[in-house]
């Protein structure tokens, strides 16, 4: 089983991060230095991806622009000898085949993956989120190809949550395999407390078979009256195999306030330039 394409839904309406995703998409909002869209991309073609389909819609046009060239721009760096300014511009468009397809209706998540069935056809396919960046020595997904290829399954990324997190997320039903990777069963999305099935979570990361395309087809609108992805996988996972990977690396969910300045704030202070800085003006800050 090998896993060439991914697919990152980008149709989200960003409600939290208002005014500012208002005429910006969220995707595009920098992380330090580059849009937290690039962290998503680098973390696919570390994982092995080569071609990746970006699920816009109206008003994300900015997606496409950044990853396509910029000869204006180039032809003035160039000319000025800024050289590695140059390279970093030019760098987007050339990471991966990057595609893009609008969901014209914003009628959830599943709904968006269900957008990638052409670009997917009939093999399995990764699942990023355009707004969860995580920092970890191995990139997640490729933790999750790891896993889907050796069990055959499909696979979703996971972590221990806290309650109030599983009421926001969704909860699995899980069994342990081994270190780090569990068999899953069944999962239900933000269920009250007496509905939870464990405090694991998905978060963000998926390697799916082709087979979720026909199950969402004949998905009902659930949570929200949005069609999850998350009622998709629950069909799936009793009908073939899935795992869940107990994934090694730091989740950031840039969609919020303080998930996005909690990544800001990590890539700072590792930055060789901005992290000394940065140390003495939090010291100096009253
Ligand atoms: P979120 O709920 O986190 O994103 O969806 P959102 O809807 O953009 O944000 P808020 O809640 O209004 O602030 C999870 C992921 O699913 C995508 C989002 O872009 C995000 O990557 N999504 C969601 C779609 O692509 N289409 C949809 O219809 C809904």
């Amino acid at each position: 089983m090998k896993v060439r394409k991914a697919v990152i839904p980008a149709a989200g309406l960003g409600t939290r991060m208002l005014p500012a995703t208002k005429s910006i998409p969220k995707e595009m909002l920098p992380i330090l230095d580059k849009p937290a869209i690039q962290y998503i991309v680098e973390e696919a073609v570390a994982s092995g991806i080569e071609d990746i389909l970006i699920i816009t819609n109206r008003g994300k046009g900015a997606i496409e622009d950044y990853f396509d060239y910029a000869p204006e721009l180039e032809v003035s760096l160039k000319h000025s000898n800024k050289m590695s300014t140059y390279e970093s511009v030019r760098h987007p468009a050339q990471m991966a085949n990057i595609f893009f397809v609008r969901q014209k209706e914003t009628k959830g998540l599943g709904h968006a993956v269900w957008c990638a069935k052409r670009f997917v056809g009939d093999e399995p396919f990764a699942v990023l989120l355009g707004d969860d960046i995580m920092v970890g020595e191995k990139p997640v997904t490729k933790q999750l190809i790891d896993a889907a290829e050796k069990y055959n399954a499909s696979a979703v990324g996971a972590q221990w949550v806290s309650d109030d997190a599983v009421e926001k997320y969704c909860s699995l039903k899980i069994e342990q395999l081994e270190d780090r990777i569990y068999r899953m069963f069944d999962v239900i999305e933000k269920p009250s407390p007496e509905k939870k099935f464990s405090n694991y979570a998905i978060l963000g990361r998926y390697v799916i078979k082709p087979e979720i395309f026909s199950i969402l087809e004949n998905t009902p609108p659930g949570h929200g009256g949005e069609i999850q992805l998350t009622d998709g996988l629950r069909t799936l996972c009793k009908q073939s195999d899935m795992v869940a990977v107990d994934f090694d690396a730091k989740r950031h969910d840039t969609g919020n306030l303080i998930g996005f300045m909690e990544a800001t704030m990590d890539f700072a202070i590792k930055h060789p330039e901005v992290g000394p800085w940065l140390r003495e003006y939090v010291k100096k800050m009253k």
